[in-house]
């Protein structure tokens, strides 16, 4: 189970839910930019919140990222039978950060099973088109995703995305000139947050996250607030999983 530290932040917690518009605010101790281990305690309370959620016979999904990673990690058996998917497909990055392998590394630590897409990342329009019609495993896996219980998702800095993504050069300069200050689920948003670009692919995405059950957000680091304040404000509604770092930032800039 969770047991919740008495770490008296839950002022600093209550007042960001507030700004940021969503129900719940956790934050944990230090900055992931600077120290190793508060990373692994970030993943220790987002793995703790999902312990919270979790039932019988659930489907979860997840995004990549090393955040995810950590949090996979720490997962732990709270319930039977759940399915872990990728919340969005995309093969586009390092193996260890592909939403493919945290939903398999999670689901070994809950004791469940998991289900894969095996899609490139930026594969949309017609070839999509086709690769759904033919491929009845793809639809099914698209159809659980849709219907999960919990979300659980990373929050990227725009341009570090684009970069590990691997996204022409042009793009890059494009979601500058647009303002792109946070990415998570294939989608760019502002600090406002307005969606400016959506990467191709199938699954979730950060503007339909209204459909799902509960959405956990995870993300630390001083460097990463402007990002947070703009994923939250484009449509992440229940929980942010944070450090200390990233939430002072944060409160500096709303
Ligand atoms: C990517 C996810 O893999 O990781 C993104 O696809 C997420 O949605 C990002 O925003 C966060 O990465 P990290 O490594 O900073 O946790």
């Amino acid at each position: 189970g969770y047991v919740r530290v008495l770490h008296g932040f839950s002022a600093l917690e209550e007042e960001l839910a507030d700004r940021l518009g969503v129900r719940r605010v956790v934050i944990t101790r230090g900055d992931v930019d600077t120290d190793p281990a508060s990373l692994r305690e970030l993943g220790r309370a987002a793995a703790g919140v999902l312990g919270g959620y979790l039932g019988d016979n659930m489907t979860v999904a997840v995004s990549g990222g090393s955040t995810m990673a950590w949090v996979a990690e720490a997962a732990s058996a709270a319930a039977r039978d759940v399915t872990i998917v990728p919340a969005r497909g995309g093969l586009g990055e390092k193996v260890e950060y592909q939403a493919n392998t945290i939903a398999a590394v999670m689901a070994g630590k809950l004791g469940g099973r998991y289900r894969l897409l095996h899609l490139p990342d930026g594969v949309g329009g017609e070839a999509l088109d086709v690769l759904l019609a033919h491929d009845a495993n793809l639809r099914s896996v698209d159809e659980l995703i849709r219907r999960a219980d919990v979300v659980l998702h990373g929050i990227g800095l725009a341009e570090a995305m684009a970069a590990r993504r691997v996204i022409a050069p042009a793009l890059i300069n494009e979601l500058r000139a647009r303002g792109a200050a946070g990415e998570a689920l294939g989608q760019y948003a502002t600090i406002g947050g307005e969606i400016v670009y959506t990467t191709d692919s199938i699954g979730l995405r950060l503007d339909d996250l209204g459909g799902v059950g509960r959405v956990i957000a995870v993300a630390g680091g001083r460097r990463k607030a402007a990002a947070i304040v703009a994923v939250t404000a484009a449509g992440s509604r229940d929980v942010l999983v944070t450090d200390e770092a990233a939430a002072r930032a944060i409160q500096d800039i709303i």
